[in-house]
């Protein structure tokens, strides 16, 4: 059967950063994110009797070698769970996460699939079934099956049966904002997987940065019950700055920033300082993402274009989870 879903991309407040087992992927912490409603992909999926291989193209172009390996190596797991191993599907996406904005389309990418993927084999999957197995695609992609703000439940398990996102608050619970910041530099890319490899492995500061997470999870989740801005603004930057802060301990040292991020990070403490409540964050790469409200928009956007080093602003709501067509 023929079945498609589309899935939207997330931002972390609480950051995910660093494994406890590489295959299965399982992370050493919990997160916290808030899916946006910008930045989707839109996939279908076929699985036919016919088919003597996959096929995946995305944006209507054949896709060949490692992101081809990726997505096979992921229909292997749901044709495993339904127990076909020789049924092959045609698999087409459609991404709308502009590359530059540095979001990980990863993580819509493999929410899409994951859940176009169960629905054509014929699985039956629970929300938290679908983010397990989405998990084992990329980790960060596992919150993307809720909209609003979704938390990725560590877990305690080695076969990584506890470790899957749960929701916290729907999309309709808060009307919070992003803007992703673009920059006009490029850098040569440490990969998530690459960066947190190295951290944990010889980071001084990373037992730290693990210390630091039940609290800031604790404070995070009742910010966003109360609605409180402040609070949450507060501790996802902070958050971010341990994180990235971990970096700059690993043997060989390495950042995620350049001198334009530094210049967006100070835009947005002068913002707060004339009375504006905005807060970044920023994951494995150079762009800044801003939290702001609503009433603020128009001048966080105005702030921001003006910076030097920006060369694009996209603003983005509060997204939905899957879903399907
Ligand atoms: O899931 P990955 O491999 O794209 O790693 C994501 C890591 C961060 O974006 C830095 C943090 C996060 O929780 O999304």
């Amino acid at each position: 059967m023929k079945a498609t879903a589309t899935a939207h991309t997330n931002i972390a407040l609480i950051k995910y950063w660093g494994k406890r087992n590489e295959s299965l992927i399982l992370p050493t912490n919990s997160s916290l994110s808030l899916t946006l409603d910008g930045f989707r992909t839109t996939t279908t999926v076929d699985f036919r009797d016919e088919l003597s291989q996959d096929t995946f193209t995305l944006n209507d172009e054949i896709i060949s070698g490692e992101q081809y390996n990726r997505v096979t190596a992921f229909l292997d797991l749901i044709r495993r769970s339904a127990g076909k191993n020789n049924l092959y599907a045609a698999v087409q996406s459609i991404n709308e996460v502009p590359t530059a904005a540095g979001f990980a389309s990863s993580a819509s990418g493999f929410a899409a699939l994951a859940a176009a993927g169960s629905k054509s084999i014929g699985l039956q999957v629970t929300d938290q079934e679908l983010s397990r197995l989405t998990r084992q695609g990329s980790g960060s992609a596992c919150r993307s099956i809720y909209g609003g703000f979704a938390e990725w439940k560590m877990g305690e398990q080695a076969d990584g049966s506890d470790s899957f996102a749960v929701p916290v608050a729907p999309t309709e619970h808060w009307d919070i904002r992003v803007a992703a910041v673009i920059l006009s530099d490029t850098m040569k890319k440490v990969s998530s997987r690459e960066g947190m490899k190295r951290t944990v492995e010889t980071s001084p500061f990373y037992s730290g940065w693990i210390d630091s997470i039940p609290s800031d999870m604790e404070q995070m989740k009742k910010g966003i019950a109360n609605r409180d801005f402040e609070k949450v603004g507060k501790i996802a930057e902070a958050n971010c700055l341990k994180m990235h802060a971990t970096t700059l301990g690993a043997n060989p040292p390495f950042t995620y920033w350049l001198d334009t991020t530094l210049a967006v990070m100070q835009t947005v403490r002068s913002m707060r300082d004339k009375g504006i409540a905005a807060y970044f964050t920023i994951d494995a790469g150079p762009n800044v993402k801003v939290l702001y409200l609503p009433e603020d928009e128009k001048n966080v956007e105005k702030t921001l274009r003006e910076t030097p080093g920006v060369t694009d602003v996209i603003l983005s709501k509060s997204g939905q989870g899957v879903t399907y067509y």
